[in-house]
């Protein structure tokens, strides 16, 4: 049996989130810099998001650089923003033709000109596709965004839109820039490391972790069927007994 068909297509996530992470390593393995393992990295951006369009999967959301990102050599960040700009550009038509909805979350605001202009633009040509919904996660972390929502909040109090008594979870996540996403039933992170790196830590309060070892440029479509295969295998049980579950 194939892959894909071990995979129960009515209990699929309805949102998976990725850390592409070992694209640096990838190319140091091969001697090359590290800008060439974020150059391969597209590949498997692309194959990935075929992936989970065939599949079914409404979200998909990757972190491609964070807060944190900022404070690497600059010519590495250079070269990434310009990769992103150049990747958006090219990749609007295949967006079209699987009907990828682009999406961005992160303190966009402070990416280049250039790059927010790409990524407003391509976000608006793809607004009304329905297939996917691919979020990147750009300039982003989540203890910002966590306490960018607070910031909001707090002028909406201010400002008497909202009591402070009617601050509900429900509530509060509606100022998050993920508001109208459901949270991800499944977190993958590439590069065997074993770590969340500030990313959507209200979302993944309840989601199921899966680690590989394999480096980003050689993760494919395969990887995240067999990544939804361990998940379907798992019990989530939000806190309840497994008899309670059965
Ligand atoms: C992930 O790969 C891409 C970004 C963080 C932009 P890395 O660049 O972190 O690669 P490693 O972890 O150093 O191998
Ligand atoms: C996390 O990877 C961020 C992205 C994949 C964009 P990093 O490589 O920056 O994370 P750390 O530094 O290893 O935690
Ligand atoms: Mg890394």
């Amino acid at each position: 049996m194939s892959l894909i068909e071990q995979i129960d297509k009515d209990r699929l996530p309805q949102h998976v989130a990725i850390i592409m992470d070992g694209n640096g390593r990838w190319a140091k393995e091969k001697g090359k810099l590290r800008v060439f393992g974020h150059q391969n990295g597209v590949v498997s951006v692309r194959d990935t998001v075929e992936g989970a369009v065939e599949l079914g999967v409404k979200y998909l959301t990757l972190y491609a650089f964070s807060t944190e990102n900022w404070n690497r050599p600059k010519l590495e960040v250079m070269a990434l923003m310009e990769l992103l700009v150049a990747t958006i550009n090219k990749e609007t038509k295949t967006l079209m033709q699987n009907g990828v909805r682009l999406n961005a979350i992160g303190n966009l605001k402070s990416l280049p000109d250039k790059c927010y202009r790409q990524l407003q633009e391509t976000i608006k040509k793809t607004s009304d596709n329905k297939a996917c919904t691919l979020t990147l996660a750009l300039s982003y972390s989540s203890r910002w965004e966590i306490t960018d929502a607070a910031r909001k909040l707090a002028e909406d109090v201010k400002d008497g839109k909202i009591k402070a008594d009617d601050i509900s979870e429900e509530a509060f996540a509606s100022y998050l820039s993920t508001s109208g996403m459901p949270d991800p039933e499944l977190m993958i992170r590439t590069s065997g490391e074993h770590r969340i790196s500030n990313y959507l830590l209200w979302q993944l309060a309840y989601s199921e972790l899966y680690f590989t070892p394999k480096l980003w440029p050689d993760f494919r479509r395969e990887d995240l069927f067999e990544a939804i295969i361990d998940f379907q295998k798992r019990e989530r049980r939000f806190g309840m007994t497994s008899e309670q579950l059965n």
